[in-house]
């Protein structure tokens, strides 16, 4: 077996230094941002650079922020929207009817699809702990179902 050249440590010590730079403007970014991003012009930067968003639950306005669930938006607005599960996909009693805006909304995972049932998936209903908002929706909060 012939044997390996040794890798020079000078390049060896400037790849490492390369590589420390290139880690520290990430984590830079990351504690300016709050996330990371990898790109800053697909749709969700767009959406981003568009501004706060605004749900609206029962005619009224509340402001979102990307990504944030409607549960959420609607918590920190000081909206009573039933969550007897904690939000964690499993009781169905934050289930909104969405009146407007259903494509500004995350897809349904197949959890959601489960809890909500058919008919409910079938109407356009979502669950308020699973449905992520992109852009403007308005949302009604059913009295009971
Ligand atoms: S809070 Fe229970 S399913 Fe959403």
């Amino acid at each position: 077996m012939a044997d390996q050249p040794a890798l020079p440590f000078r390049v060896l010590r400037a790849s490492l230094r390369a590589a420390s730079r290139a880690s520290a403007s990430v984590v830079e970014r990351v504690l300016r941002n709050g996330v990371a991003t990898t790109s800053a012009t697909g749709p969700e930067a767009k959406a981003r650079a568009a501004g706060p968003l605004e749900v609206v639950f029962d005619g009224k306005p509340a402001p979102a922020r990307y990504g944030a669930t409607l549960l959420e938006t609607a918590q920190l607005a000081g909206l009573d929207l039933r969550s007897y599960c904690g939000g964690n996909c499993s009781c169905g009693t934050c289930r909104v009817v969405i009146v407007s805006g259903a494509a500004q909304l995350s897809r349904p995972e197949p959890m959601e699809q489960l809890v909500l049932g058919m008919d409910a998936e079938r109407r356009g209903d979502r669950l308020a702990c699973q449905a992520q908002v992109r852009g403007r929706v308005e949302v009604t909060i059913p009295e009971f179902f």
